[in-house]
């Protein structure tokens, strides 16, 4: 095979040549299935080749591609704007179509920027987010997201952003504390970290409604966001939040934020919205803010060429009608349950898993070398790595990542598997992933 000339994620090996998707697998060149348990990075909600996505997409290649949004809008864009608002926590009025989680984040930077300073506020500069998010890779996304290992090298470039603690109950509530009572202690520290910025400097409090990639689902504990809403009321902050992974039914509700009784102000989404079928992402803003930019200057000074594509926008459709026709939501509900008793009972006793947390299809276990101390692995065993490496062999695509505790230390697996998995499909997981991880527990006890 001749060199690569794609700049590939990792410069030193090439991965498979992907040639088929069906259902929950992925096949590649040499005819190996894999079975996407990851969805990808917890993308591909309605699994591979759905017929009923695919012909709306056929649809819409055959009428229309693509229209720049500076002269028109199209019926798919429309159609999609009317679901998701009325599907969307009460008093979002419009959606911002980009195509991806980043343009997302970068969108809801800037639009709470501009809704300041039209309503006569331009004081107000500063974001506050979490340690251990991850909001994306473009610069503000980057600089809002609080993993060290992704943003040192970027430091210079990125712009000043306040971080204060996740929601990380494994390893933070104290042994007296009740969840609630952690949930408050987190709420206080954000009042001081705002008290001590100028209440009226802030624009926005930034978090994921269950954090994602770099902390391995971090579900939050009870009150803590409703604690974080009322702060952020009392002092005329808006309230971000990040639902780009675990949005879209991933946790069992269409919107995560649902579980937590909070609306936030902006709520960005991506991955499942589209499913993987095309990229598209959106922000859901309210209509307060929609209201002061079309009274004051009448426009968002953003935007992107493909902005709201007529095919990302038609599969998108298909998918968000394809869970509402099939009650998918009822499904990630019912087969997460299965999903964690399987976990449980493969890993709840497992020498070298700390934590099994996650809601709905979003699942996350945190390794360890000794449960009861809590201790990480050596991250230069690199455990996450060998672990996607041997449930490749196994057939199995996982989503691991190291620096789960701080950037650097401490090492997850996230699952997210299609709503449209079979219990037996999830079984099948659950197994692969147990073999793979014993095989990398074997190989690590070997090196050291
Ligand atoms: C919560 C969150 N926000 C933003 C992003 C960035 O999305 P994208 O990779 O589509 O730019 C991600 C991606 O994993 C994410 O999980």
């Amino acid at each position: 095979m001749h060199d690569s000339r794609v700049f590939h994620r990792q410069l030193q090996k090439r991965p498979p040549v992907a040639v088929g998707g069906e259902g929950v697998h992925i096949i590649d060149a040499d005819g190996r299935r894999y079975i996407d348990a990851s969805g990808g990075a917890a993308v591909s909600c309605l699994g591979h080749g759905h017929p009923d996505v695919m012909a709306a997409m056929h649809r819409q290649i055959d009428r229309l591609s693509y229209a720049h949004t500076s002269f028109f809008t199209t019926e798919v864009a429309e159609q999609l704007a009317d679901l998701l608002v009325a599907t969307a926590p009460e008093g979002m009025s419009h959606v911002y179509f980009v195509s991806g989680g980043s343009e997302a984040v970068e969108a809801a930077l800037k639009m709470a920027r501009q809704y300041f300073v039209e309503i006569g506020q331009p004081q107000r500069r500063h974001f506050i987010a979490r340690r251990q998010s991850y909001h994306g890779n473009t610069l503000g996304a980057l600089a809002v997201g609080g993993n060290e290992w992704r943003r040192e090298q970027f430091r210079p470039l990125l712009i000043d952003v306040t971080h204060v603690s996740p929601c990380y109950e494994y390893r933070d509530r104290r042994d007296h504390e009740t969840p609630e009572q952690y949930g408050q202690r987190l709420v206080a520290e954000l009042s001081e970290t705002i008290g001590r910025l100028g209440p009226e400097n802030v624009m926005a409090f930034v978090a994921e409604t269950v954090g994602g990639a770099t902390a391995g689902v971090l579900t939050p504990v009870p009150g803590y966001f409703r604690g974080i809403r009322d702060l952020c009321d009392r002092h005329g902050i808006l309230l971000i939040l990040d639902e780009v992974m675990c949005g879209m039914g991933r946790t069992g509700t269409l919107h995560a934020c649902e579980q937590e009784g909070v609306v936030p102000d902006l709520l960005t989404i991506a991955k499942g919205l589209g499913g993987g079928y095309q990229p598209i992402g959106a922000v859901l803003a309210q209509g307060r803010l929609v209201e002061a930019m079309k009274k004051g200057s009448g426009l968002f000074q953003h935007g992107h060429t493909y902005l709201g594509h007529a095919v990302a926008c038609a599969a998108a459709l298909a998918v968000q009608q394809v869970i509402r026709r099939d009650d998918l939501l009822a499904r990630v509900r019912g087969a997460g349950l299965h999903l964690h008793r399987r976990l449980q009972e493969r890993f709840g006793a497992h020498p070298h898993v700390g934590d099994i947390r996650g809601r709905g299809l979003f699942w996350g276990l945190e390794f360890v070398r000794d449960r009861a101390s809590q201790t990480w692995f050596d991250p230069a065993l690199r455990l996450h790595a060998r672990l996607k490496a041997a449930a490749m062999a196994q057939g199995l695509m996982v989503y691991p990542m190291g620096g789960t505790v701080d950037g650097r230390c401490g090492d997850h697996v996230l699952l997210a598997p299609p709503f449209i998995a079979s219990d037996a499909e999830l079984d099948a997981i659950v197994d692969r992933l147990a073999l793979a991880l014993e095989q990398v527990l074997a190989d690590i006890s070997l090196a050291s």
